[in-house]
């Protein structure tokens, strides 16, 4: 059974495989005629135990372009708020003829712990600080839409890396496609293993501003940390906001990236993110191509990431 749980276990031919697929994919869905009948025989679960506006509704597209049949499960307001595990939930679902399991949960590993023990594709669509595979796929496309090229790019992933599984996934997949990574923060805020990854740490926004081709501005997790922040909100827009100001002392233009959702005025001021230079929507239409590529090449019998 193939799965997609994160991009440390992909390839670079595994990630150009899908960047390429995609790329077919966004000429299909840009046609008068949207779908194809790829995954018509297949049966498709969203699975989400955390909220999601951008992942959820991406795949149930994706998927429906490709003819699939398409349920979703939220865990707010299912049996899961009666006590019933993971793995019965899950079970349950496939007693219904589910081929496939796309899954957010808050739990980092609870994608990997469920490869092991059901019998059906699973893609991971966020486990808490973990991966966010799919996001990091359709940030490499865009960026590679935008820049033609991703080998030899300097990219700074700006905020709250500790709780991001938006920049661990985007290490991986960037330095395989032969970008320079530089993680940007408070250090309160970036992990002591940053440097073990091989990317560069810098605590000064403009710094790294000056450095970059993209930056990738990554929203603070308050849901993931505790109380009594450092910073505050109100510091972090202060010393680490993106903001027309800053960008303005630049010798060159940068691209601006952000996963969503934004926090107007705290990582990102609107006269960044609804600018030129962002290209944050062009990201979420991305996505949906990325997903089909990821969702029809595992339906392939190939094997196509092992
Ligand atoms: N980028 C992202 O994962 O957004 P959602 O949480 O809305 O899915």
């Amino acid at each position: 059974v193939n799965h997609l749980l994160g991009i440390k276990d992909l390839t670079l031919k595994d990630i150009e495989l899908i960047l390429e697929t995609a790329s077919t994919f966004k000429e299909v869905i840009n046609r008068p005629i949207k779908k194809v009948p790829s995954l018509r025989d297949m049966t498709i679960a969203n699975v989400f135990f955390e909220n999601s506006t951008r992942t959820r509704l991406s795949f149930e597209l994706a998927e429906k372009r490709l003819s699939a049949d398409v349920i979703n499960f939220s865990a707010s307001g299912s049996s899961v708020k009666k006590g019933e595990t993971l793995l019965d939930t899950v079970n349950n679902i496939l007693a219904m003829k589910v081929d496939m399991i796309v899954m957010r949960h808050a739990s980092p590993g609870a994608p990997h712990f469920l490869a092991k023990h059901i019998q059906a594709n699973i893609i991971n669509a966020g486990d808490g600080t973990h991966e966010h595979p799919t996001q990091a796929l359709l940030d490499a496309f865009s960026m590679r839409e935008k820049l033609g090229e991703i080998r030899g790019k300097k990219i700074a992933i700006i905020g709250d890396i500790s709780h991001s599984r938006v920049a661990l996934s985007n290490i991986f997949a960037l330095q395989k496609l032969g970008a320079e990574v530089m993680v940007c923060g408070p250090s309160t805020l970036i992990p002591k293993y940053m440097k073990d990854l091989g990317v560069k740490v810098e605590h000064q926004v403009l710094r790294a501003l000056q450095w970059c081709d993209v930056a990738n501005v990554l929203r603070i997790q308050l849901e993931r940390q505790q109380a009594q922040n450092f910073p505050s909100l109100r510091e972090y827009a202060l010393y680490y906001g993106i903001n027309k100001t800053l960008l303005e002392k630049l010798d060159r233009e940068i691209v601006i990236m952000h996963p969503g959702p934004i926090n107007r005025g705290v990582e990102i001021t609107s006269d960044v993110a609804d600018s030129s230079h962002s290209i944050i929507l062009q990201q979420v239409e991305n996505g949906v191509a990325v997903r089909m590529a990821v969702l029809y090449l595992l339906a392939q019998k190939s094997k196509p990431f092992d």
